[in-house]
């Protein structure tokens, strides 16, 4: 069901975001792509790309994950955190992206599938999200963390009107040694307005 309340068009907010993001909801449209909610019978999915080496690369750290282990994780998610998929316009999946909280500020991570990068699915997957997350809760940051050396994910955040902030010495250990990082982030007064979400469907 589509909330008819649930509108923005031509980046203008039509609908109260608080009397939006107490509704529950599954999916949030963009343009090209839509995000939607990873659900219990998704996680099969989730555990083979998890465990795919070229999933994540080398930016990020070498994770083998049990069903039972992303399991138990999905079971403790905070109310405050969920994960994504990133779909296609025909409903294929294409990565996914997650947001959790850190401190008082929402932090994001995601990934594309090998095959579907350089596309701009990431770079508009994380507008969505951006947007959702200023509109659905009373944060003043989004940030993000990502290697030094990950082009493609500081290209995907500097479209998406993030700043880089800095460099976070040993950040990560990724692939047997700790990596320096960047940090990332949005904040709510540089956002200002939704960019690209257009509607919720529950
Ligand atoms: C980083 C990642 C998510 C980017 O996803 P994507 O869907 O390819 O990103 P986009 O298509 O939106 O690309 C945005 C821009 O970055 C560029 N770009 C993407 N990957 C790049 C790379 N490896 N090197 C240089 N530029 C790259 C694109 O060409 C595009 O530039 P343009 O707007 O000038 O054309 C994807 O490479 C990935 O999943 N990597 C492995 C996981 C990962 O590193 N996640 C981030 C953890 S912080």
């Amino acid at each position: 069901m589509l909330f008819s309340s649930a509108w923005w068009f031509c980046g203008k907010v039509i609908a109260e975001p608080k009397q939006l993001f107490g509704l529950a909801f599954k999916m949030l449209e963009g343009k090209n792509v839509n995000l939607r909610v990873v659900e219990k019978e998704d996680l099969p999915l989730v555990a083979e790309w998890l465990n795919k080496l070229d999933f994540f690369g080398e930016y990020n750290p070498l994770m083998q994950m049990s069903k039972a282990d992303l399991q138990k994780m999905y079971d403790n998610l905070s109310p405050d955190e969920r994960w994504f998929f990133i779909e296609k316009k025909d409903g294929s999946k294409v990565g996914n992206i997650g947001h959790r909280p850190v401190g008082k500020a929402q932090e994001i991570g995601y990934a594309v599938l090998l095959s579907e990068r350089k596309k701009g699915y990431c770079s508009e997957a994380v507008m969505i999200m951006v947007d959702y997350l200023f509109l659905s809760k009373d944060i003043v940051r989004v940030q993000a963390h990502t290697d030094v050396r990950n082009e493609g994910s500081q290209k995907v955040l500097g479209k998406a009107g993030f700043k880089k902030e800095g460099v976070v010495r040993k950040d990560a250990f990724l692939w047997g040694e700790w990596r320096d990082g960047c940090l990332y982030s949005i904040l709510r007064e540089e956002w200002k307005e939704p960019k690209i979400l257009i509607k919720t469907h529950s």
